[in-house]
């Protein structure tokens, strides 16, 4: 099929790549012409594991091209997928406007019948704006989908090639025998291809990522109530999770969920629920106890030097809002830094993939280290934001040389608590206690 994807960000870029794999001709369109130049030489502008080779083989192999002019991709193609960016507007909402521009553009340039589909992430009721302004141009007849997209950064590839499910918002024969067609290839395990009304699926991707972050923020409430009451929320975790009504994913507690979906997201339910003249009381506490959350290795900072951070220095482990990702979008890490230097601290930080990123959103702000070691060099304490597997297993006897005073936070509990005391650490960890 010949298919073009607007937008060729983590979305677009991982939707296009897959969708080429299997034989379709694929055109990747973006205003972007930094990031579509890049994409012409294989360079890729994100981090994502296994991508850049399925994007340089499928350019080689003459079925995925890149190009600034949306117009031209969409006037060959008989599918459209829109991938652009959705978000937050100043209430929560979603802001539409990138959609609703590329659905303007694909009823102006569209040479044929075509499906659109919506792998963006918009609010109930979107489709039937999408209609309206693919209507307003159209020539030929249109069919509108909504596709919600559940890829998860850092296994994006093998989650689109092997999704749980596909979720397919259809009214039309045309639409769902298209849409079939061009999943198979990915189903062929078996796994489901869930059809349903467009309202359904375009709310079907809020509720599961409100359900994923209600999911983060209760065992973050937890895991501080342990703290309190003397409990090891690890174990909590476990004794939880192996009931399989309840399951062990997404039980981790943390500094806070991130990244550019779980924030926005939430947000903009809460807000399609206030716009419906309801609430969502559950959601709006999820959102505060993550906003609570993100301050609290931070406090524990503080609390380790008796509020006094003037002149501290801290090594930062970790910046993407999560490992194999360099996406620094409502990453926790942010906010400790933010705080860390408004309190006179000052910050080294080191991350495997994400310094690049990070040089563009922090500026000379902080010391960017080369290595995990280095930003411990002359450094007070050592906080431990992402759970990157290079942080899992590392020398503690060269940490605690080269630190100047033994004290770790660590927001993702990589260690054990017993072991980091035994080894002459000050140690905090969430919802298990501090040792000393
Ligand atoms: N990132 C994820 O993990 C993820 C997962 C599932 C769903 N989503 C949803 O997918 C959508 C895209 O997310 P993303 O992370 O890929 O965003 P992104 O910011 O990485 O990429 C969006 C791209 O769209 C381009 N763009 C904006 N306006 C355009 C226009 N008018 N014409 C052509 N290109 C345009 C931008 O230049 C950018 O390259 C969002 O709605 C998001 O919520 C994201």
């Amino acid at each position: 099929m010949n298919i073009s994807v607007v937008g060729t960000g983590y979305v677009g870029l991982v939707v296009g790549a897959c969708l080429a794999e299997t034989g379709n001709q694929v055109v990747g369109a973006d205003v972007d012409a930094r990031k579509i130049s890049g994409l012409q030489r294989n360079v890729l502008p994100i981090y994502e594991p296994g991508l850049d080779r399925l994007v340089e083989r499928n350019q080689q192999a003459g079925r995925l091209s890149f190009t600034t002019d949306v117009a031209a991709a969409i006037a060959a193609s008989e599918v459209a997928f829109i991938a652009v960016g959705t978000p937050p507007d100043e209430d929560g909402s979603a802001d539409l406007r990138h959609v609703l521009a590329v659905a303007e553009n694909i009823g102006k340039h569209m040479e044929r019948e075509m499906v659109v589909v919506t792998k963006s992430t918009v609010p109930v009721g979107t489709a039937a704006k999408v209609s309206e302004c693919l209507g307003r141009h159209a020539r030929f007849p249109f069919h509108v989908v909504s596709n919600p997209e559940f890829l998860k950064e850092g296994a994006a590839v093998d989650d689109f090639m092997k999704p749980d499910r596909v979720v397919l918002g259809a009214s039309s024969d045309h639409a769902r025998s298209v849409m079939a067609e061009l999943y198979a290839p990915f189903v062929r395990t078996g796994r489901p291809v869930i059809f349903m009304d467009i309202a359904s699926a375009e709310m079907t991707k809020y509720a599961a990522n409100a359900m994923l972050a209600t999911r983060i923020s209760f065992m973050n409430d937890i895991a501080n109530l342990c703290e309190r009451a003397g409990a090891n929320v690890d174990q909590v975790r476990k004794g939880i999770g192996s009931d399989e009504r309840i399951g062990s994913a997404f039980l981790f507690p943390g500094p806070g969920y991130g990244g550019s979906c779980f924030p926005k997201d939430v947000k903009a339910l809460v807000r399609t629920a206030r716009d419906h003249g309801t609430c969502l009381r559950i959601l709006e506490s999820v959102e505060a106890v993550n906003e609570d959350q993100k301050h609290r290795m931070f406090q524990k900072l503080s609390a380790a030097f008796d509020g006094m951070l003037k002149g501290i220095r801290v090594a930062v482990w970790g910046l993407a809002f999560k490992p194999n990702t360099d996406d620094m979008r409502e990453a926790p890490a942010l906010t400790l830094i933010d705080e860390l230097l408004a309190g006179g601290a000052t910050v080294a930080v080191h991350d495997p993939v994400a310094m690049e990123e990070a040089r563009h959103r922090l500026g000379s702000t902080v010391t960017f280290a080369d290595t995990s070691y280095a930003a411990l060099e002359g450094a007070d304490a050592l906080a431990v934001v992402t759970d990157w597997n290079e942080y899992r297993h590392p020398d503690f006897s060269r940490i605690k040389a080269t630190l100047r005073r033994p004290i770790i936070v660590d927001g993702r509990n990589l260690y054990l608590p017993e072991r980091m005391s035994d080894l002459g650490f000050t140690y905090h960890s969430i919802g298990r206690g501090a040792t000393a």
